[in-house]
């Protein structure tokens, strides 16, 4: 395959862009065509509701449109979702098939890695888990004293806590019960000692969320928990013959989570016990059925994969999330993707990957980072999502109303933006003129043409959680076959955790240390000699 710059249709799009690029204007467009948010709108049908995309306010004409579709035809995007779906091992680098799908297939059809059906292992674990969630919630399983568990401690990091943490974050109401979830992943104390502060021993259960078990953190994590527990429980007797039974269990409650499942895809997995045990395995499993409708969000994907068309050709280098709670799990599923300049061939890319993603729930970033989107000299795509009812309809629902219009408002301005005449015409109204209104005017202006996309959905139940987190998989997945990278490594955070690992003995002598650049010795030297 030519690499993506060769490609025709890559350059029939930059044909396209050079010839009309600069004029491309979305107030004049929506002025001249009526019809855009009905051509560039979708409505997905699901059982809880319907999700409307909304992607009129992007930099494109229907020909932009029909030129990225074909590109996305031409890098044989439709082949490689094959690939994906009938279990090879597309992620190259590590030998192995990116199959988090088969983890929320409940359709009963089998699902094939080397030539074995997975299903059968899948279903063995989710029932597995099915049997412990239920002792654990009925209150059937027991703390050591023999009080029924209140708290779940996941500890994990990345894809092990980020997706764990998102659902159980946003479906809390779903909870009705159900063990608090705590979450623990930093490797600065704080995180740990804090949440310790809160609970206790004889009502605690803690998982130990990880794919290898060889992660730093979580390891470190989950052996000072055990320190915890074992020192704040020493005074009861019978403990030492309970820490048998833990050992015991330990052995017996091991959830398997298989290779093919990414790290930032594993909450379907075993990793989302901790979710289990939050809101219930039959909630948990409700996302699952977003499988089902993978085929209408491939599609999807290939319509909402603007990002392409935004990094390339206008040249924008960061996106903004608006409304989801927690996103960092979408921020993980992004950035540790497609944060790659290596094609398949090994070679470097000649354009750019993955965006930088970050946003914030609700109106907070509009009191903190929107000015640099609205007036700052980036251009920064940016997805809206928001339910149409809410799980607090507080105050009459008038919470809701409120953050209702400023996600629609903030859109509306980003598009728009406010022309000088416009800016004029409102000093004037608030008694400005001469030359006090000139000095003001450019300050007033914005220029908006600022492309966003919007994201509506009935409320955020199970069952919409796991088609939005799906949705973005998928386009993770477009936007990553059609950059020729691959998309389910993630080598770029090996090389930290190495010289972490070689520092750290460094930091534990009192020699001074040369090893390295002046700066890191410097660095090293200096914490050695001030941290007493
Ligand atoms: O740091 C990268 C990473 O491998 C992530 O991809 C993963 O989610 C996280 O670390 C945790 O890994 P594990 O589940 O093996 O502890």
């Amino acid at each position: 395959m030519a690499t993506l710059t060769a490609d025709p249709a890559w350059r029939k799009l930059s044909a396209w862009y050079s010839a009309h690029g600069a004029s491309l204007n979305l107030r004049k467009m929506f002025d001249a065509d009526k019809e855009r948010f009905s051509n560039f709108s979708r409505v997905l049908k699901t059982d809880d509701g319907d999700i409307l995309l909304d992607f009129s306010k992007n930099l494109i004409t229907q020909e932009t449109f029909d030129l990225l579709l074909n590109l996305a035809r031409s890098r044989s995007v439709e082949a490689a979702r094959t690939r994906m779906f009938s279990g090879e091992k597309i992620n190259f680098t590590e030998n192995r098939a990116v199959f988090h799908v088969a983890l929320r297939n409940r359709s009963g059809h089998p699902m094939m890695v080397d030539g074995q059906d997975v299903m059968p292992a899948v279903n063995a674990v989710l029932e597995k888990m099915k049997k412990f969630c239920h002792r654990v919630r009925s209150g059937e399983w027991k703390g050591y004293t023999g009080k029924a568990i209140t708290d779940v401690v996941n500890i994990g990091i990345g894809g092990s806590d980020l997706g764990p943490l998102m659902v159980c974050e946003s479906l809390k109401p779903y909870s009705k019960g159900g063990p608090h979830a705590w979450f623990v992943s930093n490797i600065d104390g704080t995180h740990l000692a804090k949440t310790l502060t809160k609970l206790n021993p004889e009502s605690t259960l803690f998982i130990i969320a990880s794919k290898t078990f060889t992660t730093q953190e979580t390891i470190t994590n989950a052996n000072s928990a055990k320190e915890w527990f074992l020192e704040t429980a020493k005074d009861v007797s019978g403990v030492l013959c309970q820490n048998l039974q833990m050992l015991h269990w330990f052995l017996c409650n091991v959830f398997v989570c298989t290779q093919w499942v990414g790290g930032r895809f594993s909450l379907w997995s075993a990793i989302g016990l901790s979710i289990a045990l939050h809101i219930g395995l039959s909630v948990m499993i409700s996302p699952f059925t977003a499988f089902i409708l993978y085929w209408k969000l491939c599609g999807w994907a290939f319509g909402f994969n603007f990002s392409i068309w935004q990094y390339f050709f206008i040249e924008a280098t960061v996106t903004m999330l608006f409304g989801s709670k927690r996103c960092l799990l979408v921020f993980q599923g992004d950035m540790e993707s497609n944060g790659k300049y290596i094609t398949s061939n090994g070679h470097r890319v000649d354009y750019s990957t993955g965006p930088i993603v970050w946003g914030e729930p609700g109106t907070n970033g509009q009191h903190a980072f929107y000015q640099l989107i609205h007036q700052g000299t980036r251009l920064v795509p940016a997805d809206f999502l928001i339910p149409l009812q809410t799980h607090h309809p507080i105050h009459g629902g008038m919470h809701h109303q409120i953050l209702m219009a400023n996600f629609l408002a903030q859109t509306e301005a980003l598009m728009k933006g406010k022309t000088e005449a416009e800016a004029r015409k409102e000093l004037q109204a608030a008694g400005k003129s001469g030359d006090e209104l000139e000095k003001l005017l450019p300050h007033k202006v914005f220029e908006g043409n600022r492309p966003t996309n919007s994201l509506i959905f009935k409320k955020l139940t199970p069952f919409t959680l796991g088609v939005l987190i799906a949705l973005y998989e998928h386009k993770i997945f477009v936007q990553g076959v059609i950059w020729d990278i691959n998309s389910y490594d993630q080598w770029g955070v090996e090389l930290g955790k190495q010289l972490a690992k070689a520092i750290e003995p460094e930091l534990a002598t009192p020699a001074t240390v040369l090893s390295h650049d002046s700066s890191t010795n410097g660095l090293i030297n200096f914490i050695k000699k001030h941290r007493a």
